[in-house]
């Protein structure tokens, strides 16, 4: 045969199928999600999520130390506390569990990173993501409570905080109570375009913070719109945030490719519990290679745009570029 294009020339070699490889990945941009509990000395199984664990401040430290090993130097802060109620008070109390876990975090660990999920769900009585009346989610009362929440975590040392509530306004709020209080430098990762996902399914569990009632659909966004999750990415951005995020990752490929085209400002990408769950549970019964979906998905997420990784295989995925298995 007479061709000119054999584009199979440039896949005869493992050097040189890496050296036309089109996304590189690096260990710097993956973020690894921690669960921080009140008490002492325990470590707990997540039964949803088999290989992650909610911990102690004490044996939070030691993981610290085992996650930097991994090569990656970045976590993302999630607290259970030991009580909840009506205005999620442990969300911003100066020894809430991940103000203290920050303040021990940063003395033990210090070339860690450390960024904070900032929402009201985990310590509200009914579960929701802010203030409720009756059964409706108020909006401005919840994001007075958020932005107090994100300056107790700056207060505490949070290197970065990300706001995962999805209220309106709660970015530009944020920003002004971080700037009033001298934390300028405290970048915002906004949760920007988070839709009401069956994804999260396995958090909920490992959080303790499924909703009493109803559901999330009036705060997080509808996933059959596309366009409306660019036009939350603005308006974040318009509000001050500095690193925006598509969450689920896999099942929003599309959107993440979309923001990308868009805007110019660092893309984070949240592949969350159910994805996890659903690769762990298929791997365990030997349907899939894990591995391989591991990376594959990892790798799909930045073909699409993505900078930064958030994921719960942040360890299998550091080690695979380190091997040269991706990246
Ligand atoms: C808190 C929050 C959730 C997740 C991150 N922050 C749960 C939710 O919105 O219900 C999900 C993370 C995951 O599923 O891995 N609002």
């Amino acid at each position: 045969m007479e061709l000119i294009y054999r584009p199979r020339r440039l896949r005869s070699r493992e050097n040189l199928r890496k050296m036309v490889r089109e996304t590189r990945l690096d260990e710097a941009s993956l973020v690894y999600p921690m669960f921080v509990m009140d008490g002492d000395n325990k470590v707990e199984a997540i039964e949803a999520m088999p290989g992650q664990f909610r911990y102690t401040v004490d044996t939070y430290i030691d993981k610290l130390k085992e996650v930097s090993s991994w090569g990656v130097n970045a976590v993302m802060l999630f607290g259970i506390p030991a009580t909840k109620d009506e205005t999620a008070s442990q969300a911003y109390a100066e020894n809430g569990v991940v103000q203290r876990s920050l303040r021990a975090g940063k003395q033990e660990c210090p070339e860690m990173y450390f960024i904070t999920d900032v929402c009201l769900c985990e310590y509200m009585s009914h579960g929701h993501c802010g203030v409720i009346c009756e059964d409706r989610i108020l909006n401005d009362e919840s994001v007075k409570l958020i932005a107090q929440t994100a300056l107790s975590h700056a207060q505490a040392g949070a290197d970065m905080v990300a706001p995962s509530d999805m209220m309106d306004g709660r970015v530009l709020a944020i920003r002004k109570a971080l700037d009033e209080k001298g934390f300028i430098d405290v970048p915002i990762m906004a949760y920007s375009a988070k839709y009401a996902s069956g994804f999260y399914g396995p958090f909920r569990e490992a959080a303790g913070s499924a909703p009493t009632f109803g559901d999330r659909r009036s705060y997080q966004m509808d996933y059959h719109n596309g366009k409306e999750g660019i036009r939350e990415i603005m308006l974040d951005i318009e509000e001050g945030a500095d690193i925006v995020m598509v969450k689920p990752a896999m099942s929003y490929l599309d959107i993440i490719a979309n923001v990308r085209d868009m805007v110019d400002v660092p893309l984070a990408a949240y592949s969350v519990s159910g994805e996890y769950a659903m690769v762990k549970a298929a791997g365990a019964r030997g349907w899939i290679d894990e591995e391989r979906i591991i990376a594959e998905m990892a790798v799909s997420a930045y073909r699409a745009g993505a900078n930064i990784y958030i994921t719960y295989f942040a360890k299998e995925i550091a080690e695979m570029i380190s091997n040269g298995e991706i990246g």
